[in-house]
Parts: C-alpha cells; structure tokens; sequence
C-alpha cells in the first residue's frame, strides 16, 4: 500500500476551478497507476466568496490548510474585486504565514513546443528560477504621507533581511546540486544601483558558495538577465532572485517556454506546507468557456507529486504532458488548442493510465 496524502484544494476565481479539475484528473490517474492516495478537501476562498460574505481569509482556514501535505490553488483575482484586496489577503497571506519562502518556477521548453525565440529549443530553454517569495517589496511595508493632495509621499519599502535571502539561497545552491544539469548558479540582482539590498544579497551568496565547490556561479543584474534569457538562454541552469525581480522575470521565463498554458509554479516552505500552482491567472474573459489550458495547472500537480517524493508519479505525469503537447495541442494558447480544457485533461489522465 502507497502513502495517503491530505491535499487542499483552492480552485480559487476564472477559470481556476476549471482547470483544477483537469489536475485532478490527473494526479487520481497517477495515484492510481502508481499506488498512493489522496484526499481531497476543497476550500472556497477567492473572489466569489469575497463578494458573497466579505471574507478573504476566515479564521481558522490558516491552521487547517498548515495541516495538509500540500496545497493545491487554481487562480487568484477577480475583475470585481479592486487590485491588491484578494492578492495580498489571500494569495501573499497564504505565502507568507505558511512561510513559503521560495517560488520555484521551472522555465522548460518541452519539445514540440512553439516559442517565440526562433533559433532557441529543448536544448537551450531548460532553467529555473528560484524566486524569495516572502520579502523584498512584497512585505507590504511602506505607507501613504497626505494621501490625495499635492505634497502626497508614497513610500514602499523593499526589505532584505540575511536570513531570509541566506534560507533561499541555500535552497538554490541545494535544488542545483540535486539537478546535477548545468550545475551553475546565477544570483539575479542590482547590485549597481540597490547597493544595501543587493550588498547583502551579494555578500551571503558568496558565504553560501563556499559551502558549495561543486556549483559554479554567477552573477547578472535584472536587466542584463532579461536579457540573456532572450538571447542567450543557454547560459542559465538555476537563477536565484529577491521577489520582486523574481515575478517579473518568471512571466519572461513562461513566454518562452511556449506561455501561460504551461508554466507552473511551487510556493515552497521546505519544513512545511507547500503551495502548487499554475503562474497564469484567474483568466476572466475565458472563464466558463471550457477553452483555457488547463496543462500549467497539471503540471502544478506535477510538481506537487515530486515536492511529495512520488517520482514516479511525476515522471508519469511529466511525460503525459510531454506527449499532449508534443502530439496533441495545435497551441498552447486558450481557444486553439484544438480541444477543449476537458478533452485536454482526458488526454492527459489516459496517457498516464496507458
Ligand atoms: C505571481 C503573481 C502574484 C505575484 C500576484 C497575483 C500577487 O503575479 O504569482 O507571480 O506577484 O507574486
Ligand atoms: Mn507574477
């Protein structure tokens, strides 16, 4: 008899709940094939439950989710619901007091798939980002100064402590290690211009490099990594960032390998509860429409049963998506796949049988 695992399940706003099907679909086709289960318990957090009864983020609903093996979550964000309430109640709440302190998120290019780097393919578009995921801009600190008059201050603080960038510069150097690929790690910073951010980032990348001869490093500013990310792909195994820099470049990252139909990503807490989920959005002018891809959310799954240590599910996993994409989908964009959101996951759930 497998393992059982307790999984949260968030579908969340859009057409996440459309697309958290599909990853159902497919981790009970791999539970299944390889012998472990899982149960299931829903939650209804997002916008529609905001709208409903003013709650984001009820009491308790914190504790219950720290107690699952992992989390699973759909999409955040409603067009009814002003920018900033949903994100930064839920989505960076849960990051945050779960202390999910890396945003893993693989930049892959699977073969057959188009990219609109014209000479670049599989060999070239294979990195991941490890983005810090509880600091930085992101910690809300800041404030407002005579807000609406003329002599209005707006003020938003990025804050770096060394713990924080040392935890998540330690996961780099060790998920590196652990891919054994390139074996080469890049510190993405600003050191030229935020020099008491990037200062300490630097100085406790180069502490931890010590205790990793084995790796080789590196080190590019935001800019110039944008950059090398279009022109010169190759160049990068794993990426290492503070938060801010870390959102921006992933969306960059999940352009070029093949969008936001397949671009996946794991809030991380390596002595905790970890998050899974596909980077693209709630997606509302799709929602309903049966036509998103729902691939990104099943390879959130994918990396949720790796996180988990069932790698032969996620070998499973990896390479039904590998085969729909590759066979299957005309594109990766909603609406010209060539088939519905359902039909994709029916895909995805029989190659894993099969
Ligand atoms: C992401 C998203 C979030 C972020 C938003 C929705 C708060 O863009 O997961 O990258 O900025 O982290
Ligand atoms: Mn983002």
């Amino acid at each position: 008899m497998g393992k059982n695992y307790r999984i949260a399940v968030i579908p969340g706003d859009g057409t996440g709940p459309e697309v958290m099907r599909e990853a159902l679909k497919a981790l009970d086709a791999a539970s299944q094939k390889t012998g472990f289960s899982t149960e299931q318990v829903h939650f209804d957090l997002g916008g529609e439950r905001y709208l409903r009864t003013g709650e984001i983020l009820p009491p308790g609903v914190l504790e219950d989710l720290g107690k699952f093996d992992a989390i699973l979550l759909g999409a955040i964000g409603h067009p009814d619901v002003k920018p900033g309430i949903l994100e930064k109640g839920l989505l960076l709440e849960l990051r945050f007091k779960l202390d999910q302190y890396v945003n893993l998120r693989p930049v892959i290019l699977y073969p057959g798939v188009e990219t609109p780097l014209n000479d670049k393919g599989p060999d070239d578009i294979n990195f991941v980002v490890v983005r810090e995921n509880t600091e930085g801009l992101y910690c809300g600190a800041g404030g407002f100064l005579r807000r609406g008059t003329p002599h209005e201050v707006a003020v938003q603080e990025s804050i770096n402590t060394r713990l924080g960038a040392e935890r998540c510069i330690r996961f780099a150097f060790d998920y590196c290690r652990k891919r054994n690929y390139r074996k080469k790690l890049t510190l993405c910073g600003k050191t030229n211009v935020l020099t008491y951010a990037f200062d300490l980032w630097q100085r406790a990348f180069n502490d931890v490099a010590k205790e990793y001869p084995d790796i080789q490093t590196d080190y590019a500013h935001v800019d110039a990594t944008c950059m090398w990310m279009v022109k010169n792909p190759e160049w990068f195994d794993v990426i290492v960032t503070d938060n801010m820099f870390g959102d921006i470049i992933t969306d960059l990252g999940a352009m070029i390998q093949g969008g936001m139909g397949i671009a996946a990503g794991g809030n991380i807490n390596p002595q905790g509860v970890s998050m899974f989920e596909p980077i693209g959005g709630s997606a509302p002018k799709y929602t309903g429409l049966n036509i998103i891809n729902p691939v990104a959310a099943v390879a959130a799954a994918q990396m949720m049963l790796e996180h988990l240590g069932e790698t032969s599910a996620a070998v499973l996993v990896e390479n039904a998506i590998k085969k729909v994409v590759s066979t299957d989908l005309k594109s990766l964009a909603a609406g010209r796949m060539g088939y519905s959101t359902t039909e994709v996951g029916d895909l995805v759930a029989k190659y894993i049988a099969n």
